[in-house]
Formats: structure tokens, sequence, C-alpha cells
């Protein structure tokens, strides 16, 4: 098994672009470690009600947590997954050493992390605008990508909401926050070669045809 780290502050993109490689990409896979800790949240699960109120803060989890939940997911892949997209993890050096043994566990070998670079103004212009739909899940822009009937899901018909976390006073926190603990990994990756920085500001069909074409090239440097 294949894995790409997806880097990046909250709004650059991560989710998004991982989804269209999913839906281009042959074989390719990915899991959103928020969207894990969500669904946990959701479902009332133990991880899920200790995870509730640190991530309305838009702080991060304990490290330990968030490991064993990716451990897990990977674990019940399917022999079959040739690629698969971390969307989310790690996001503190500890994590990203926990995923070394985790990789090793799981005998998958690390392709590249790609960090999504976003300027600030954008990553606020894009949380703020973000909806979701709260029964399929898919999400939306007010203004990049607006529902066809306002405030309204394409396919489900019910009303659109607004992530717990995407109010502006945690939006704030969470970009301190990355700053803090995450950018930290960017250093970690290049020290190890395996870092590659994309221009995640524009179209985000561009920066996955971009780390698409990026695919081979890492795949053979890492056999
Ligand atoms: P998580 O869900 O991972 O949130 P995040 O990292 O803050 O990232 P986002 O989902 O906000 O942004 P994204 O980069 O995926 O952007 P998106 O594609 O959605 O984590 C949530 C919380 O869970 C954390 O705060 C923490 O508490 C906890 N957690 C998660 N992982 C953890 C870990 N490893 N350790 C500890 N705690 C953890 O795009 C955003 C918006 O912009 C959308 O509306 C989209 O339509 C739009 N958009 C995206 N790309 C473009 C583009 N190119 N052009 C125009 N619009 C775009």
């Amino acid at each position: 098994m294949n894995v790409l780290i997806f880097l990046g502050a909250p709004g650059s993109g991560k989710g998004t672009v991982a989804e269209i490689l999913a839906g281009t990409v042959d074989g390719f896979r990915t899991v959103s470690s928020g969207a894990l800790l969500r669904d946990a949240v959701k479902s009332r699960t133990e991880a899920g009600v200790a995870a509730e109120a640190t991530i309305a803060r838009g702080e991060l989890v304990p490290d330990q947590l968030i490991a064993a939940m990716i451990g897990d997911y990977l674990k019940g892949l399917p022999d079959d997954s040739s690629m698969i997209a971390l969307d989310g993890f790690p996001r503190t050096v500890a994590q990203a050493e926990m995923l070394e043994s985790i990789l090793a566990a799981n005998k998958a070998r690390l392709l590249q992390a790609a960090f999504l670079d976003v300027p600030r103004d954008v990553l606020l212009f894009r949380l703020s605008g973000r909806r979701l739909c709260p029964k399929c899940g898919a999400g939306y822009h007010i203004s990049t990508l607006p529902p066809k009937v306002a405030g309204m899901c394409d396919t489900c018909n019910v009303e659109l909401i607004t992530r717990a976390d995407d109010q502006p006073a945690t939006i704030e926190n969470r970009l301190k926050v990355y700053q803090q603990q995450t950018v930290p990994l960017k250093a970690f990756y290049e020290d190890k070669g395996l870092l590659t920085r994309f221009d995640a500001a524009g179209e985000a069909g561009d920066v996955a045809r971009a780390i698409a074409g990026d695919l081979s090239k890492w795949r053979t440097a890492q056999a």
C-alpha cells in the first residue's frame, strides 16, 4: 500500500483535492482524520465523546487517540488498495513518528507529503463560506461551489449546515494551532526528502492534476 500525506492549513483544500483524486485516479482512496472524528462524535463512541469539546475549541485531539483511529482504518483496508491519501494526519511531529510504526505494521510505504500552500486571506474566505449537507456529507461553498437552491443540498434537499468549528473565533484558533503544531512537519518531511509544495490557491482541479502528475514519479522513487 502506498501512502500520500496531505499537509496544509485548515481550508487549504486537503479534503476537496483528495476527493477529486479519489474520483479520477484508479485505486486511489482517501481518509480524513477530521471526518473519522466527526463520525465518532455523531455515533457517540467513547473516542468521539472524549474528542468532542476539543474539536469544538479548534484544538488537536490527543496524538494517541487519532493515531489509533488511523491505524485501525488502515488495517481494515482491502489488499487491493494501491494508494491511500491521509487527509489531516499526521498533524504533529509525534503523530508523524507514530505513523512510521503504523506503516511498518501494515507493510505500507510513504510516497510523499503533499503540502498545499494557500495564503491566509484565501483560507479565511474558504472556511467562512463552507457549508455541508448533514445527511450525505456533501460539501459546498456559498461563493465558489454554491448549491442550486441557496442553503439546500442538491441531492438530499435538506438544509445545509455550517461546521461547528467554522465559527470565526474557532477558525482563528485552528489557524494558530496549525502554525504552532503542524507547520514543523514541513521541516520533518523536507529533511527526509519527502515534501513537495503545491500552490493550492487556485482551482482545486488544477491542484489535483498537479499531484496526479507526480504520482508515478514518487512511486518510482520509493520503489
Ligand atoms: P479537519 O476536518 O481535518 O479540519 P482541517 O484540517 O481544519 O481542514 P478542513 O477540513 O477545514 O480543510 P481542508 O483543507 O480539508 O479544506 P476543504 O477541502 O474542506 O479537522 C477538524 C478537527 O478535528 C481539528 O481541528 C482537530 O480538532 C481534529 N483533528 C483532525 N485531525 C487531527 C489530528 N491528526 N490530530 C489531532 N486532531 C485532529 O475546503 C474548505 C472549503 O474551501 C470548502 O468549502 C471547499 O469547497 C473550498 N475549496 C477547497 N479548495 C478550493 C479551491 N481550490 N478553490 C476554491 N474553493 C476551494
